[in-house]
């Protein structure tokens, strides 16, 4: 597929702060996106252009119905050389096209995305940042564009790719968070949209995560929606604990999202001879396994924060403490490998990265 390419003047583009330690989340953009767009049955013009605004009808479908997709990624600088990776990409392009059929849209082909992405990222790979701990975050989105009031599904569809230089996701860094799990309201529910990755699975949670920040916690743990016992998974990462030197992950049973990470630090862990389990744990086997000394660590899992060691779970208004709020052995063994990986500092054996 001819992607049209435009480009700003050298003069009119931006680069990374100088200061790469105020980089933040999210906050900043490279200069060019990619755009194409899909109207009868096809998919159309693919352009990389400047970033920009869209022009886009009051009655377009996505601001009424919520008919919306996204992806979350990440390009690393490499630190051996001086190329920048992706990391699995072609498990984020399945997961778009899985998504867009759980939301009836048009899927976008699977290397129509790859190649989009290799392109884009060529093009704006000064913006891949330096510092220890930064990357190139990308997020490939997909919204309903036809302008009608009635409740269908949309026959006209844009999709584009924006990046973003970003720091730490949390800034605690690679240290301890604290975790409010929500007792009452749910994310997801069995044969719902939990397993795909829409922007009203996240506007769900946002009440829930002013509750969280009141308390002085950075993220929501979401436990299951008929029982409001089982663990799922936590605000935009998939949730480990280490129990009796077991390693329990909740399945992937329909509500959780099927996180890159997730599946990552799954087989990282069983190679380093950790036992794995994919099995539900409820929240009082936690809470109770905390209290005997028996969970000795609990971690995130997710793109946007790779690992992210849980130091304090708020549950009904207790506290429980784990691991003294110190980062354990786990969850640094296999962040250190994780990240190793994903900047080149030690082998790939999977063939994981991608390089650009
Ligand atoms: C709800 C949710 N769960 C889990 C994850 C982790 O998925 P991944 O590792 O693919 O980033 C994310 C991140 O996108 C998320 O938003």
């Amino acid at each position: 597929m001819e992607i049209k390419v435009s480009l700003l003047p050298e003069e009119k583009r931006g680069s990374v702060p100088e200061d790469e330690s105020q980089l933040g989340f999210g906050k900043i953009f490279t200069d060019h996106m990619y755009t194409t767009f899909f109207k009868d049955g096809n998919w159309r013009e693919s352009c990389i252009e400047p970033f920009g605004p869209f022009v886009l009808s009051p009655a377009a479908l996505v601001l009424h119905y919520g008919q919306e997709i996204f992806e979350g990624m990440k390009a690393f600088r490499q630190t051996t050389k001086k190329d920048v990776s992706l990391f699995r990409p072609e498990k984020n392009a399945e997961r778009m096209k899985d998504s867009a059929k759980r939301i009836s849209m048009a899927p976008l082909p699977e290397d129509q995305f790859l190649d989009a992405l290799h392109k884009l990222i060529n093009i704006e790979r000064k913006w891949v940042p330096h510092n220890p701990g930064t990357s190139l975050y990308i997020r490939p989105t997909m919204i309903a564009t036809e302008s009608l009031l009635g409740h269908r599904k949309s026959n006209e569809y844009l999709f584009y790719i924006i990046l973003s230089p970003v720091g730490p996701y949390f800034k605690e860094g690679f240290k301890p968070i604290k975790i409010y799990v929500e007792p009452k309201f749910v994310r997801a529910v069995k044969g719902g949209v939990g397993e795909a990755k829409t922007g009203g699975n996240y506007a769900a949670t946002l009440l829930a995560m002013d509750k969280a920040y009141e308390v002085g916690c950075s993220q929501v743990m979401w436990l299951d929606a008929s029982e409001h016992k089982y663990i799922e998974e936590v605000g935009t990462m998939n949730q480990f604990f280490v129990l009796d030197d077991v390693v329990y992950t909740a399945p992937i049973a329909g509500t959780i999202l099927k996180g890159v990470t997730r599946e990552s630090v799954i087989t990282l862990a069983k190679d380093k001879g950790y036992k794995v389990k994919e099995e539900f744990l409820s929240i009082d086997t936690v809470t109770e396994a905390i209290d005997s000394g028996n969970l000795t660590e609990a971690f995130g899992a997710g793109t946007a924060a790779s690992i992210a060691p849980v130091g304090e779970l708020h549950y009904k208004d207790k506290k429980y403490l784990i691991n003294n709020y110190e980062v354990g052995p786990v969850s640094k063994d296999l962040y250190e490998t994780l990240i190793g990986i994903q900047y080149g500092r030690i082998e790939d054996p999977y063939g994981w990265n991608v390089v650009i």
